[in-house]
């Protein structure tokens, strides 16, 4: 089946005045149609600057690099200009921020505000129609009383009805691709796991592909059919879900598990962070970006960058460890040093 969003060699950077910032350094993957993507990875990994760069919602000082290449639907994006990618935003891709008020106009009623992303669209929808609508995906995303919320201003809502606000608008054209970029880190826990089970609910029902952007390995799990752990404006590993948590096979993704909860244990527990801290992406480590904060770090890791390896069905990293010629010792946590088949 054709994707419906492939990435490819994606290099982003922003020309500042201290110097080029590589944001994203070689990206590449793709979401299928009806899939749940999460891209996880700590703060300044590249995740938000991979996602801006689709619609090309970037800053000014921003250059996606020659070479990159982003299809939608099978179309070239990269090619367009600002006013057709427009179109195709709120259309046919959709997205969603952390925070919902950046995107919400406070001075406009929201049910207003759905209405004319409706509009903007479908122009021939009349009034009424636009109405209707407008109340049924208020009422699809469960906020009470949709009828009469619609006249409510964002500030009238918590945090966690704005968001579904937000989602509502997302979905009102029905996209076959949502953009989310962290919309539940500012939600305590149990609006946010609402607001996740209600994502899978819609996208079984509108078959709609979701790229979910989080720092937080636990909403993966709870969401996404497959995931991209990104660092350093890389893609370090990429599994389907169940094997990210039943076998890691790159030692960052190994420190992000340590850092949260266990899924059966009490969530207020944070477990153990990864010592140090993500490289400076204006002089970006020659090697593996990881190497500086890596236990199981080599002389070769320092100064060379390693490839991707495939390690199972759907599932690569990039890590020498992994390298077929790479010794079973003490230090490679993939290989056994004792031969269990001798
Ligand atoms: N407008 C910008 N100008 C300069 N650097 C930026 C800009 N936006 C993001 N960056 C840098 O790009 C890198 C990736 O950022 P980002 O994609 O926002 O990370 P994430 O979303 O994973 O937290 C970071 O080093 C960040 O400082
Ligand atoms: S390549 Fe080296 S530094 Fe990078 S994750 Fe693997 S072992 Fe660690
Ligand atoms: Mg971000």
């Amino acid at each position: 089946m054709e994707p419906v969003l492939k990435i490819e060699n994606l290099r982003t950077s922003f020309m500042t005045s201290s110097g080029e910032v590589q944001a994203v350094r070689g990206v590449s993957f793709s979401v299928e149609k009806g899939e749940i993507l999460g891209v996880v990875g700590e703060s300044g990994s590249g995740k938000s600057v991979t996602s801006m760069s689709i619609l090309r919602l970037l800053a000014d000082t921003a250059v996606i690099k020659e070479g990159s290449r982003i299809e939608f639907q099978g179309k070239d994006l990269i090619g367009l200009s600002k006013k057709e990618l427009r179109k195709i935003r709120g259309e046919r891709i959709s997205m969603i921020f952390q925070d919902p008020m950046s995107s919400l106009n406070p001075l406009i009623p929201v049910g207003k505000q759905v209405e004319e992303m409706m509009k903007e669209h479908h122009p021939e929808m009349s009034r009424d129609e636009l109405r209707k609508q407008t109340i049924e995906l208020f009422a699809k995303v469960r906020i009470p009383e949709p009828e009469k919320r619609l006249s409510n201003y964002p500030h009238e809502f918590s945090g966690g009805m704005r968001q579904r606000v937000m989602i509502a608008m997302a979905l009102a054209n029905k996209p076959d691709l949502l953009i989310a970029d962290e919309p539940t880190t500012a939600l305590d826990v149990t609006i946010q796991d609402q607001i996740l089970r209600q994502l899978r609910e819609l996208e079984a029902e509108y078959q709609t592909s979701i790229i979910f952007i989080t720092h937080d390995l636990g909403v993966v799990a709870e969401l996404c059919d497959r995931v991209v752990v990104m660092y350093g404006g890389l893609i370090m590993e990429e599994a389907l879900i169940d094997d990210i948590f039943e076998h890691p096979s790159h030692p960052y993704t190994m420190g992000l598990l340590a850092s949260i909860p266990d899924v059966h244990q009490d969530k207020s527990v944070r477990l153990q962070p990864i010592p140090g801290s993500p490289p400076d992406m204006t002089n970006p480590p020659k090697g593996c970006p990881f190497a500086p904060r890596c236990p199981y770090a080599r002389r070769i890791c320092a100064s060379e960058l390693p490839e991707f390896t495939e390690v199972g069905d759907r599932h690569r990293s990039r890590c020498f460890l992994q390298y077929p010629d790479a010794p079973a010792d003490a230090h490679n946590p993939f290989k056994s040093a004792v031969d269990p088949h001798p």
